[in-house]
């Protein structure tokens, strides 16, 4: 759960200036995969690339605690120390950068990254991920007389990598980059994407992986090359001289504003930069194992794709933090999200659903035993807010399964089950582990991310993709209603089309239509929330009750509310309020109650009257026009949310847009920095 970066310039004069602003950016880009501590390594002077020797001085090593801006601070406060020149031109050169969300080991400079091999810097590693067999490397190359300097994982694959060159070069034998990176590899067990830099190796850089998402990002600088070059090959590495960039990133938002030719990395393949050009060679059979069980490399021939992301997408354009931009954006999140799915049917054909990543799988669904819903935090919630609608239109028991509690439990799944696999970034641990658990056990496994090419995305049977566009703010929100939507589709699609739904599918698709502006409509509470937030800037502790469709969205406001603004929040299901939770209830705790019209509609006002009658200090989210309907003293008593009234499995993307703002503005008011909440990073890669 870092991000890793590199940049090579091949053929193309850039400055030392240039280089650093590149790898500095490409960082920035990825902070919110982790914001501790950060480090780069960069060439001490530039070297002919015809020249078979090495660098007379070793590759310069930068790391820092603390997030990206300390970073520069200290790179150039060192680069003035050594008298390095800003200017100093390199026609060819390979930086590698590492932001870090720490997981062994706390943030401080000798536990970033790039981890190395010893003073002398002979091999240089950023890592995103986890070794899992570190402990055992590290004893074997403690018994070879290698010194460890940091509490991470990660050192041992540089220490490993001068071990194998070591032992390989002995007696004048040579042994190329990938010979000694495929080595390693055969040793290494875990999630891991990696980008390793010689002294040794001038000029090139490689890059593997393994579980962990990384892109290769090429930018052609000539004319000529422009229109070929769509294969990487064995005739593309030899090097035809034409100026090129080279990068290779965690992932796209990084690479997109400097080209959108990219390669996705898969599982077992070594990308090796060289000479200007590219070559890939792979472990077949990739099991994740090490030792014998992976079988030789072959090399691989693949075409580059185009991505399809802008780079508006990845600023902020006129907000202030990316968390604000997309709660913002998501009237234009959810059209792209429905977009090309619905049918309007005209006045003979009934109004459809295509979902085309599921089209041969309907049947097999609609037929399953049951089907499972699996995710982590926001996507877990997002499912819990579909299930309702799902169980109602299709008539199939659906169980709802948090990734990690699935796989330690390791609760049945059977063939005859449909495995749902809801995940924004792909690439969560948990959920992966639980994928992999399911896939072993038989079931029909679909994927719901928001990540092309992510690791959920190509594991799985089938899936759909959110289509809600990059999601950088670390708190998950056009994502989470994004996903709802798309699991209504799924109901939809899934549903047997008995003449007696069809008014009701018909509601359902006329209200989907209509979702984009009742968010617009709702995104005007705004002000409203920001009001509320200041009342609420001090207190300790916030409760959340919801039912129904609703209880989804009184778990996802408290999360919201606790992980940006550091308030204790915590969702509960309003049935449950009378076996425990009503005795925290007093004049001084404030509560969220929603109460939206829906079928639990005059439940939710029973427990607004027993609140009430116990004083409780309540804020409730009703339908348009409701306020003085729902609260028993008047809305004078109670401070009332009014939001627009949509289909009833549609409320939920509508009653938690007031409760996002609530969250983003109570965090900005408080002081804390809400895309980078304490403690936290967007893709949680380990376990
Ligand atoms: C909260 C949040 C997390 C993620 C969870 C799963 O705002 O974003 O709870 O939802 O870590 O992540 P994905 O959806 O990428 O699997």
């Amino acid at each position: 759960m870092c991000g890793i970066f590199a940049y090579l310039n091949y053929n193309v004069k850039r400055d030392r200036r240039f280089i650093l602003d590149i790898l500095f950016n490409g960082l920035r880009r990825l902070e919110y995969r982790g914001y501790d501590s950060s480090g780069i390594s960069i060439d001490y002077s530039s070297s002919d690339p015809n020249s078979q020797l090495s660098f007379s001085a070793p590759p310069l090593v930068f790391r820092q605690e603390g997030n990206i801006d300390s970073l520069v601070k200290s790179v150039y406060k060192d680069v003035a120390l050594m008298k390095l020149n800003l200017e100093e031109p390199f026609c060819i050169h390979g930086g590698i950068a590492h932001t870090r969300w720490a997981t062994h080991g706390e943030p401080s400079p000798k536990n970033s990254h790039p981890q190395t091999s010893g003073a002398k810097n002979e091999f240089l590693v950023v890592h995103n991920g986890v070794i899992t067999n570190y402990e055992v490397l590290k004893e074997t190359l403690m018994r070879h007389g290698f010194n460890f300097e940091s509490d991470t994982d990660t050192e041992v694959i540089p220490k490993l990598a001068k071990y194998v060159f070591d032992k390989a070069t002995e007696g004048d034998q040579s042994v190329t980059f990938s010979q000694v990176v495929l080595e390693v590899m055969r040793h290494l067990e875990g999630a891991y994407a990696l980008i390793f830099k010689s002294h040794h190796y001038p000029n090139e850089l490689i890059a593997c992986k393994r579980g962990s998402p990384l892109l290769l990002g090429v930018k052609e600088l000539s004319e000529d090359m422009r229109s070929g070059a769509l294969f990487l090959d064995l005739n593309f590495i030899s090097g035809n001289g034409h100026p090129k960039e080279l990068f290779l990133s965690s992932d796209a938002s990084a690479i997109v504003e400097h080209t959108k030719k990219v390669l996705v990395i898969e599982d077992g393949e070594v990308v090796h930069l060289k000479g200007g050009g590219v070559s890939i060679l792979k472990f077949e059979n990739d099991k994740g194992k090490c030792g014998n069980a992976l079988s030789r490399p072959s090399s691989v021939q693949r075409a580059l794709s185009f991505l399809e992301m802008e780079v508006e997408q990845i600023n902020k354009g006129k907000y202030e933090h990316y968390m604000q931009k997309e709660i913002h954006e998501q009237p234009e999140s959810l059209t792209t999200t429905m977009r090309g799915r619905l049918k309007h049917g005209g006045s003979t054909k009934a109004k459809t659903v295509l979902l085309g990543g599921l089209k041969d799988h309907i049947k097999t669904i609609r037929r399953s035993r049951r089907i499972l819903f699996i995710g982590c935090g926001t996507s877990y919630n997002a499912a819990l807010a579909a299930r309702p609608i799902i169980e109602e239109l299709s008539g199939v028991p659906v169980t709802m399964e948090i990734a990690s509690d699935l796989v330690d439990r390791q609760g049945p799944i059977y063939r005859e089950d449909t495995a749902v696999f809801v995940s924004q970034s792909g690439e969560t641990a948990d959920t992966l582990l639980a994928l992999e658990y399911a896939l072993e056990n038989g079931a029909l496994c679909v994927g719901i991310t928001n990540t092309v090419g992510s690791a959920i995305a190509r594991n799985t049977h089938c899936g759909i993709h959110i289509n809600a566009g990059c999601e950088i703010g670390v708190a998950s929100t056009k994502a989470y209603t994004s996903q709802i939507v798309v699991m209504a589709m799924l109901a939809l699609a899934i549903g047997d089309d008995a003449i007696s739904s069809q008014a009701r599918r018909e509601a359902i698709i006329d209200g989907l239509f209509d979702l984009p502006n009742k968010v617009r409509e709702v995104l005007n509470l705004d002000q409203e929330m920001k009001d509320l937030a200041k009342l609420l800037i001090a207190e300790q502790s916030l409760l959340v009750f919801g039912r129904g469709y609703n209880f989804a969205t009184a778990l996802e406001g408290a999360l919201k509310v606790k992980e940006v603004s550091l308030m204790h929040s915590e969702g509960m299901l309003a049935g449950e309020m009378k076996h425990g939770p009503l005795a925290l209830v007093d004049e001084n705790l404030p509560i969220i109650v929603i109460a939206t019209r829906d079928t639990c509609f005059s439940k939710q006002q029973s427990v607004i009257q027993q609140l009430h009658a116990r004083k409780g200090r309540l804020i409730v989210v009703c339908s348009k026009g409701d306020a003085a309907a729902v609260c028993p003293g008047g809305s004078s008593s109670c401070r009332m949310i009014e939001v627009p009234q949509v289909e009833d499995c549609l409320q939920p993307v509508v009653n938690i847009i007031p409760l996002q703002l609530l969250a983003y503005h109570l965090t900005v008011l408080r002081g804390y920095n809400v895309d980078q909440p304490r403690n936290l990073a967007k893709s949680v890669t380990t376990q």
